[in-house]
């Protein structure tokens, strides 16, 4: 399907019926797969402190952060994604100054207190509750006291959402994307982290646009906003499933927000 670069993309032999959404977009096209866009990264990014920093990266996906995380300078910088075909993407992204191994983000693998700054976006809403709780765990295994854990997710709102609603957004997401993406409040994206020892020091918002033309534009430019919009005309199984992803979007646009996060782990008290 689609284009021949493609063909190196995670679970390129998946049917387009089955494919999680986000190796959907990619296929079409789609690079940025965070639900805040390049916008709030930068955001993120700038409030993680990047320079001279050991970097850890969970799910990096197609290494476009990763490519964002080097040009900021860090000291080192190591990925870790599940998935082999993009860890090998990430791999190249960020050949000569750090590389991705495969690993799952609840045990990376990597040494305790290896890093400033472990940064994960659009992976902990993938991600069931206990999941959730043991990838925590393992970031804060892998912080030095004093470093900072940075996610940029999909937020609900307002913090007393209707728990009806949750539900209907909940069992729409898992249809339409595939995955059983379990979005959180904002107060809950904070005391998830909080019941780990770690303290909230930045929280940023933006829209929920991942499939509104104007982000696309900015985040994949016009020309890359063109091929996706080409790879869809061409492909009515893809786009039925676009458009589908697209009226969950828009029919719980109110409840539905990108965040971002940025949480320390204190210092020991002796
Ligand atoms: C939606 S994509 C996000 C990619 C990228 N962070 C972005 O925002 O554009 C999800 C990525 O998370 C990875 N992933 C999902 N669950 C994971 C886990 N438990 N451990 C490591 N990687 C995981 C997938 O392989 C995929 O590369």
């Amino acid at each position: 399907m689609i284009d021949r670069e493609n063909e190196q993309l995670p679970l390129a032999g998946r049917k387009t019926e089955d494919v999680p959404g986000h190796w959907l977009l990619a296929r079409l096209g789609k690079r940025v797969l965070r639900p805040g866009g390049l916008d709030l990264t930068r955001e993120l990014l700038l409030h993680a402190r990047l320079k001279g920093q050991d970097v850890v990266e969970l799910a990096p996906g197609l290494g476009r952060t990763a490519a964002m995380i080097i040009a900021a300078r860090p000291s080192s910088y190591v990925g870790v994604d599940e998935d082999k075909d993009a860890a090998a993407i990430v791999d190249k992204v960020v050949s000569g100054h750090g590389y991705c191994r495969t690993a799952n983000a609840s045990e990376t693998g990597l040494p305790e207190a290896c890093a400033d700054v472990v940064i994960g976006e659009a992976m902990l809403t993938m991600q069931g509750t206990k999941t959730k709780q043991a990838i925590i765990a393992e970031v804060v295994r892998l912080l030095r006291p004093g470093g900072r854990y940075a996610i940029h997710e999909l937020g609900l709102q307002p913090d007393d959402l209707d728990e009806q609603i949750d539900t209907e957004i909940r069992q729409a997401l898992a249809r339409t994307i595939k995955v059983n993406a379990r979005p959180l409040t904002a107060a809950s994206w904070c005391e998830l982290l909080e019941t780990h020892g770690l303290v909230v020091e930045w929280t940023g918002t933006a829209d929920m646009a991942l499939l509104k033309p104007r982000r696309n534009i900015a985040d994949e430019g016009l020309l890359g906003t063109a091929r996706i919009v080409r790879n869809l005309l061409r492909d009515a199984q893809a786009r039925k499933r676009v458009l589908a992803m697209r009226k969950v979007f828009t029919t719980h646009r109110k409840s539905l927000t990108g965040i971002a996060l940025v949480a320390y782990k204190p210092a020991a008290r002796h």
